[in-house]
């Protein structure tokens, strides 16, 4: 296992869990034989360091359904898979529809249009919610908020944004100007100018420290920052802060909407790890009963195999014909295309919204019987198959405790990711039955019962 990486002067406690944790090397030992080790030296070598993303766990030879394999042959639950694995990995009806489209069409230039394109733009838009009429395609989610962002300058005249501290858009210069995370703004120079910032209404630890259940002190900030600055293009913004399952307080989005407005501001809402059925609805913002301006999605669009994420827009945003959106060399592979038709497939007939909405409700009470048992669950909150729990000592976030219980988790063959530090977050694959599931929450409880009993 290599562990010469540098040490971040940035705790890795913000997007994803610490990769540096004294846990994870005894973890390693414990678990990696030779040629795991091996490889993941080798890894270590050729690779570029990166926080977050290196050194690497593990390694994996396979996936199917809600199983990661790794090179040992241990089959491991995956309630985390970056978000895309909504009809589990390597679902067949998925892989099928890839292997037809490899033979007919690899690639489409840009140019040229394609038939699994043309159906998916039409598919999407049937879906989306409101007056959401026009697509554009990107290979990743990043690309696609950075799309959506020109497409509101083009749109408005203005380039200013209002985003929230703390929150995540991607990882590019253009992203991480409208993100929140000081892990990725740290040390990188300047960032896009206008890139203004607002307090996320956290419920309960808000900045406004908000007593309504409105946070009508969050919202009304909002209203004076578009106000003062009479200029900003667009509102940008998760419906819920996806890392550390954050739901908005009630009526937050039809209060924004209504401020944009007012404003003259757009307004974007990111639901590229969040869409697509996760939460037992095809858009996050269908919960909130609010339809934005635009709306960006990806990850699990393309099944879990391909990178896909589209730009979805009122049909009267279609204003810059003569300019560059995007321009991306794989923007309308039929491949990909073919991938989400597939997935959107499944999502529908195999009733995996309604798995998710229902098993949620399921695990949620669940979790919430499991809260009254243990003082070290200070809340625990989701919307269908995401779910998070917080932990807290003292009242305050138990950081060491949410690591050790995600080993002791990865030790019982479940993967999963702690976002903000100290909430163990719970994203299975829609197509989970509740006996894996209710297997998964078990683990996580005996973890907390081990930190409970040790401190
Ligand atoms: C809310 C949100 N926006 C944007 C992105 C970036 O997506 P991608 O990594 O596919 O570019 C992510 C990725 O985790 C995300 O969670």
């Amino acid at each position: 296992m290599q562990t010469d990486q540098p040490a971040s002067s940035v705790p890795t406690q913000s997007e994803g869990d610490g990769n540096l944790s004294p846990r994870r090397q005894a973890w390693a030992n414990a678990h990696l034989d030779d040629s795991t080790r091996d490889l993941l030296a080798r890894d270590a070598r050729v690779f570029l360091h990166q926080s977050l993303s290196t050194p690497c766990l593990n390694a994996l030879a396979g996936s199917d359904g809600i199983h990661l394999e790794d090179l040992q042959g241990r089959r491991i639950m995956d309630f985390h898979g970056n978000s895309v694995h909504q009809v589990g990995h390597g679902h067949p009806r998925v892989l099928a529809a890839i292997r037809e489209q490899l033979d007919v069409l690899p690639f489409c230039p840009r140019r040229y249009t394609n038939r699994p394109a043309v159906e998916l733009a039409e598919r999407l838009t049937e879906l989306a919610p409101g007056d959401l009429d026009k697509v554009l395609f990107a290979p990743g989610g990043t690309s696609a908020i950075g799309m959506a962002l020109k497409l509101a300058r083009y749109a408005t005249g203005r380039h200013k944004t209002v985003s929230m501290w703390d929150s995540f858009h991607g990882a590019s210069l253009d992203a991480i100007s409208i993100g929140g995370e000081a892990l990725f703004r740290k040390d990188v120079g300047p960032l896009l100018p206008g890139t203004e910032h607002i307090p996320p209404p956290t419920r309960g630890r808000c900045h406004f420290n908000c007593s309504d259940a409105a946070h009508t002190g969050c919202t009304d900030y909002l209203d004076y920052v578009l106000g003062v600055q009479g200029d900003v293009a667009a509102v940008i913004a998760e419906p819920m802060r996806w890392t550390t399952v954050e739901l908005p307080p009630p009526g937050y989005w039809r209060r924004v909407r209504e401020i944009c407005d007012r404003h003259g501001a757009l307004l974007i809402l990111d639901e590229i790890p969040s869409a697509l059925g996760r939460t037992g609805k095809m858009f996050v913002c269908e919960h909130f009963d609010v339809v934005p301006d635009m709306l960006v999605i990806g990850k699990g669009l393309g099944g879990g195999v391909f990178p896909m994420a589209a730009l979805i827009v009122r049909s009267d945003l279609d204003i810059a014909g003569d300019r560059a959106l995007g321009h991306y060399t794989h923007e309308k592979s039929a491949v990909g295309c073919a991938a989400a038709l597939a997935t959107l497939d499944c999502l529908e007939e195999d009733g995996l919204m309604d798995n998710a909405a229902s098993l949620g409700v399921l695990a949620l009470k669940h979790l919430a019987e499991m809260a009254k048992r243990h003082p070290l669950i200070d809340d625990v909150r989701g919307l269908g198959l995401h779910l998070g729990i917080a932990l807290s000592r003292n009242g305050e976030p138990a950081a060491d405790a949410a690591d050790a219980v995600l080993y002791h988790s990865l030790a019982r063959n479940l993967s999963y990711k702690v976002g903000g530090g100290n909430v163990l977050t719970l994203s299975p694959p829609l197509t989970i039955d509740e006996d894996h599931l209710m297997a998964a929450l078990d683990i996580v409880e005996e973890g907390i019962v081990e930190q409970e009993r040790e401190a």
